[in-house]
């Protein structure tokens, strides 16, 4: 036998040296839920270890984050109140807005990423304005394209649209350019299935849609092509970056894309693949330190350049410890 594999395995040192994924702290990206209110810092019951800031408390856990080594985030906002039009999505006092500002001004160094949709600020929860009981994609575009612009304007870095409609990218592009953002960069969350696996997001952002699904704006867990029509559609429309969103169920679709495109590509580890691996550990069905390792690593092994993980503090962690990376 003069081919054993095991030879580049058998001791710490020639496993890390023969490593053919190789990870960054800089490459990941905390998801922040901020809400209106004042003095709040409350857990989210369906992501154990999550919470929802108020504007005044977010400074703190910003500071958790910056000396865990992670300088990226991704802001949602919690309205203390819904319409039809989701009116405080691109309000100048909005949460997100007010958040931007707080978060600039005390850690500047950070890099801000909003994502931008409607759901959290509708009082029917869907990512768009309605017309009868459907999503009406054009109308939509508009009020994306504010809600971007306010962001912009706030302060955020990059902007990131998540609500599945046709041509928002460009859209977007478009109004942040007449209004001199030239070089502010757009995450598209290009590839995003209708997924069970929003299911404590929605939870913590109150933005299940009251009546149907998203079926109509996301896609079909089936369908892996259209996984790759959508990517290059973003990309003509003026993407940076492209995501594809949940990570974990979805690794053959990140590895077309990240084959396909040349562009980044960043994976989305979901609320519910935080929930399931914190509920099993909890039960003590598997050790949660090495599962969300693992999580991590195939995801990047399958393309992905950027991670967005509601474990981002303790990736970074055990990526100092020599764990992975
Ligand atoms: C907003 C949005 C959602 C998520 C990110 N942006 C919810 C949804 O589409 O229903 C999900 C994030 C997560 O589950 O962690 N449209």
């Amino acid at each position: 036998m003069i081919k054993r594999p095991r030879r580049i395995r058998g001791n710490e040192h020639i496993r890390r040296m023969v490593r053919e994924t190789r990870m960054d702290k800089s490459s990941l990206i905390y998801p922040l839920f901020v809400i209106d209110g004042e003095n709040i810092e409350e857990e989210i019951p369906t992501m154990p270890g999550q919470f929802r800031y108020s504007v005044d408390r977010l400074p703190y856990e910003l500071e958790r984050l910056s000396k865990a080594g992670v300088s990226n985030l991704m802001l949602f906002g919690i309205p203390a109140v819904k319409d039809a039009v989701g009116s405080q999505a691109y309000a100048e006092d909005g949460i997100v807005q007010r958040a931007l500002r707080e978060g600039k001004k005390q850690f500047p160094d950070l890099y801000y990423i909003t994502d931008v949709c409607m759901c959290e600020y509708t009082s029917h929860g869907h990512c768009g304005v309605l017309c009868g009981h459907d999503v009406e994609n054009d109308q939509t575009l508009e009020l994306l394209s504010k809600t971007a612009l306010s962001h912009v304007q706030a302060g955020a870095d990059m902007v990131a649209p998540s609500d599945m409609m046709d041509g928002r990218v460009l859209a977007i592009r478009n109004k942040l350019d007449e209004n001199g953002f030239k070089e502010t960069p757009i995450m598209s969350y290009a590839v995003k299935y209708a997924s069970a696996f929003y299911g404590p997001f929605r939870d913590a952002a109150g933005s299940a849609p009251a009546f149907g699904d998203r079926k109509s704006y996301q896609m079909d867990p089936h369908n892996r092509k259209e996984g790759l029509k959508e990517a290059l559609l973003d990309v003509e429309e003026g993407a940076d970056i492209i995501m594809v969103k949940p990570a974990l169920s979805y690794l053959d679709i990140i590895s077309d894309v990240s084959r396909e495109i040349n562009l980044p590509v960043a994976a989305y580890s979901v609320s519910g693949e935080y929930a399931m691996a914190k509920a099993a550990a909890k039960l003590g069905y598997m050790e949660e330190d090495r599962v969300i390792c693992e999580m991590a690593v195939s995801t990047y092994r399958a393309g992905a350049e950027i991670y967005l993980t509601y474990f981002a503090k303790e990736l970074a962690k055990f990526m100092d410890e020599g764990r992975i990376g």
